[in-house]
């Protein structure tokens, strides 16, 4: 069949699409892959210092959408495209428990728009929600704003209601406006001033997929009670911070992790996603399509950061 594969070699990893990949194994439910995604997690898996890929060789894809036994499905996370083979291959297996069926009003296509990306998006909305944030609170700002996961997180945010500020370094604001944002900031606005132990207060709540400086000076913002889910670290895994937002303002720092959420939790996040998380913008400003053979410059494109918005790739 044909498989985007990246196999280890002495030098590094090579990757590219193979016409004869055969999917070894059996048990599992395969899966007839529709569509996949580019996600940040995939570029990782495809180079040597990504330190996310544990066999070789692998089919890359940490999600997929298609039919298995004539039903829709879809799955990510757990080891998909990691220690098992994904989504970039026209036949995946899957363990049964990690399959989520299609919800109603979703395709396989829309599925993947979403894909792990706006999956996380929708778990940072209701982790903040959970902790307390409602529309009347205040700006809740999204940094990163311009990947996956934060243009997700901005387009699900405005259709609640929020008043979403998006920090990115994109040279397209305009863009994340029709996604719903009042105003755009640059990173280093959002980073603010390292020196101080705490800042100004701007933010009710925060979706953070850099990490970084840019965490910490959103941590050093949040209003009184306020919270920022964090998931993501392309600005870097350290976090420099002193107690005082929490101890003075009781502030929160909730992480979200999409990989391992059980699935009973996962089934009813997609519901969700499906209904009243869902992203408004997910068939025209947000995604784009792509052939399994334009996945190479996709995977290098999410690695510097240039990818806007959702790349779905189509298998089959
Ligand atoms: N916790 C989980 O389960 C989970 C799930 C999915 C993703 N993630 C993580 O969340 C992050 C975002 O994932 P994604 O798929 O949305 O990736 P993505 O599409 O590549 O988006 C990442 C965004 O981060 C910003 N960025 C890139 N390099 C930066 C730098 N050096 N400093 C500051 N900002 C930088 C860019 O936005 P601007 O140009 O707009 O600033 C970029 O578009 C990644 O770290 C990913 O690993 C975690």
């Amino acid at each position: 069949m044909r498989a985007f594969v990246a196999e280890k070699t002495d030098d590094g990893v090579t990757r590219g699409l193979r016409e004869d990949f055969e999917l070894e194994g059996d048990g599992d439910v395969v899966v007839d892959v529709e569509y996949s995604s580019v996600n940040y997690k995939d570029g990782l898996a495809t180079i040597a210092k990504g330190q996310v890929a544990r066999i070789s060789p692998l089919v890359p894809g940490i999600d997929l959408a298609g039919t298995a036994d004539g039903a829709p499905v879809l799955a990510h996370g757990y080891e998909l495209g990691v220690a098992r083979h994904g989504g970039y291959a026209e036949q995946a297996r899957v363990p049964a428990e990690w399959l989520v069926p299609l919800p109603d009003g979703l395709s396989a296509r829309q599925a993947m728009a979403i894909g792990t990306a706006g999956y996380t998006a929708a778990r940072c909305v209701m982790a903040l929600e959970a902790a307390g944030l409602s529309v009347d609170d205040g700006p809740v700002l999204v940094t990163g704003a311009s990947g996956g996961v934060g243009s997700t997180a901005v387009d699900i945010l405005a259709a609640r209601g929020y008043e979403v500020v998006a920090s990115s370094g994109s040279s397209d604001p305009a863009w994340l406006k029709e996604l719903g944002a009042s105003e755009v900031i640059s990173r280093e606005d959002a980073a603010g001033d390292a020196g101080r132990p705490m800042e100004k207060t701007r933010w009710a709540g925060a979706v953070d997929c850099v990490g970084g400086a840019v965490l910490a000076g959103v941590v050093r913002g949040l209003k009184y009670g306020g919270a920022v889910a964090a998931c993501g670290n392309t600005g870097g895994i350290k976090l420099e911070a002193t107690v005082l937002p929490f101890i003075l303002r009781g502030v929160s720092l909730l992480g979200v992790d999409s990989v391992q959420t059980p699935i009973e939790a996962r089934r009813e996040t997609w519901a969700r996603l499906a209904t009243d998380l869902r992203p408004p913008h997910l068939d025209d400003a947000i995604t784009r399509e792509i052939g399994l053979d334009e996945l190479d410059e996709a995977l290098s494109a999410v690695l510097r950061g240039e990818l806007q918005g959702r790349t779905v790739v189509r298998v089959s």
